[in-house]
């Protein structure tokens, strides 16, 4: 949070520390678009995620926010430190729409997640889960948040060699792509790891891709190959357990039952 932290008035700056962030949205923000889209039959032409709430969870200045935003989505980005927040706030006031659309809290999700119990059509945690301490425990707020078939985006970095020499030694240490200490590469996670996590606690995975960041052009690509960067789409799932237990109960409870028991 300290390395963030010094960082917290330069989201904006195109050229800066986050310019790999800005760059990103080029394939992020239509990632997002067309699997939200795919899951409704009703689109505004100019505002295709209107009625969409999206939880922007780590969304430091909001530079994933805005886009979502001029999309139409209606989005509450939550970022645990107040100056991000700050920076997101100032900024979004800049334009009217966005600042009707955007609202932007300081908090962690663990702390918003009792007032919002299946509220979100879709959360967004792109460049976050590699910083975050407990995964499980993020992946079931996320769960606990979003509502029956709503979606997960995670986009992070896989925990490989390559991704060592290329997102620590080339981007950090001489490329300075991003400021050194950015990354930790205990925190980097596999896809399969990931998506075992997120199986495992009532998601459904549905799209795993590998992305490339070209630091010359400054650009982002989808790519085959899943070992350095990555996006995941995952869907909440209703609990086939919750639901059979649920059952089993009132089977219990049921006349019938209490016949059977006499
Ligand atoms: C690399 S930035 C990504 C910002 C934004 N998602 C984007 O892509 O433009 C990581 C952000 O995650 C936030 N963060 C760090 N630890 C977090 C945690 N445990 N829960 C939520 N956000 C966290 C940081 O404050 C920072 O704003």
């Amino acid at each position: 949070m300290k390395k963030f932290q010094a960082w917290s008035a330069k989201w904006w700056d195109e050229e800066g520390v986050y310019s790999a962030l800005h760059a990103m949205n080029d394939i992020r923000v239509p990632f997002v678009r067309d699997i939200l889209m795919s899951k409704s039959d009703h689109h505004d032409v100019g505002c295709p995620l209107s009625g969409v709430k999206i939880l922007d969870v780590g969304c430091g200045g909001g530079l994933l926010s805005e886009p979502l935003g001029r999309l139409g989505a209606a989005v509450t980005g939550i970022d645990p430190l107040e100056d991000n927040i700050r920076t997101a706030i100032l900024h979004k006031s800049e334009d009217p729409v966005l600042d009707k659309l955007i609202q932007y809290k300081p908090c962690t999700l663990e702390e918003i997640v009792e007032q919002n119990i299946e509220s979100f059509d879709a959360i967004v945690a792109s460049e976050v889960v590699e910083h975050v301490n407990d995964l499980e425990s993020f992946i079931q707020s996320s769960f606990q948040v979003l509502k029956p078939g709503g979606s997960l985006f995670i986009t992070t970095i896989n925990k490989t060699k390559i991704s060592y020499i290329l997102g620590i030694v080339l981007a950090e240490k001489i490329m300075s792509i991003v400021p050194e200490g950015t990354h930790d590469w205990d925190k980097f996670i596999p896809p399969e790891e990931l998506e075992r996590l997120l199986e495992s606690n009532g998601f459904v995975v549905d799209t795993l891709r590998g992305m490339l960041y070209n630091p010359l052009m400054g650009s982002w690509s989808w790519f085959d190959d899943t070992s350095v960067n990555y996006a995941v789409h995952a869907s909440k799932t209703v609990r086939q357990e919750q639901t059979s237990d649920i059952d089993f109960e009132k089977e219990q409870d049921s006349p019938k039952a209490a016949e059977a028991s006499t």
